[in-house]
């Protein structure tokens, strides 16, 4: 499964890619309006996509076929590796198919059901984005649709890939793994919290502190 960040904060950004960490990068107006300041958020993108090799969703704010298309035209003159985000409403649906036929990834944002993420897929969708983390503070189980999502997608052959979004702790991304998602995104912290476990840090105490005393024995000794 590949790995994703899900921020537009360039400090982290640059961490997790020259840790070789993350396969790409995803970002939304709301991750944009925090790490922008007072900087053209399109300056932001060009800067992302020059730190990672590999997609970066960029999200269109207009609502209307014309407008979403015309805006992902232009985000697409970014950089090779923006891929439009769309948000999956009915013009799209039409934005996305206009689009993909001029040869622009498409990443269709905002998804909570498995039939959501079948007709992005249909319209051409190269990412279908379900929403867990936002699934789940409703009282829903956001896995369900990853894991409805991935079946209808073998069932019928569908090449669009699942990326799992709005995840929130390390469990979600075992599960999306586990299930099949082909992409995870998380924000740094959740990255971050993937290579953690307590009993590694106990561990390596209890070796280093070991490793000392044979190490003043050796000494006494020679
Ligand atoms: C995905 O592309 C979205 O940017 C993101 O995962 C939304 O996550 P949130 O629900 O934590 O805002």
């Amino acid at each position: 499964m590949k790995l994703f960040l899900d921020t537009a904060n360039l400090a982290d950004i640059r961490w997790a890619s020259q840790a070789g960490l993350i396969d790409g990068v995803t970002t939304n107006p709301t991750l944009l309006s925090q790490a922008a300041g007072d900087v053209d958020p399109r300056d932001v993108l060009k800067e992302i996509c020059s730190l990672v090799d590999g997609p970066v969703s960029a999200e269109v704010v207009a609502v209307d076929a014309e407008g979403m298309y015309r805006e992902g035209r232009e985000l697409a003159k970014l950089a090779d590796n923006v891929v439009v985000k769309i948000p999956m409403i009915e013009e799209g649906m039409i934005a996305v198919r206009r689009l993909v036929a001029d040869g622009v990834r498409v990443n269709v944002t905002l998804c909570f059901s498995s039939v959501q993420c079948l007709i992005a897929a249909k319209a051409g969708a190269t990412y279908v984005s379900p929403f867990l983390g936002r699934l789940d503070d409703v009282g829903h189980e956001g896995m369900d649709v990853v894991r409805e999502a991935r079946i209808i997608f073998d069932n019928y052959d569908i090449e669009t890939e699942i990326l799992a979004a709005s995840i929130r702790h390390p469990r979600h991304v075992a599960e999306a793994a586990l299930i099949g998602a082909d992409v995870a995104t998380m924000p740094t912290e959740v990255l971050k919290k993937l290579l953690l476990h307590p009993l590694t840090d106990r561990g390596l105490d209890r070796f280093l502190n070991d490793w000392s005393k044979l190490a003043s024995r050796a000494k006494v000794n020679a």
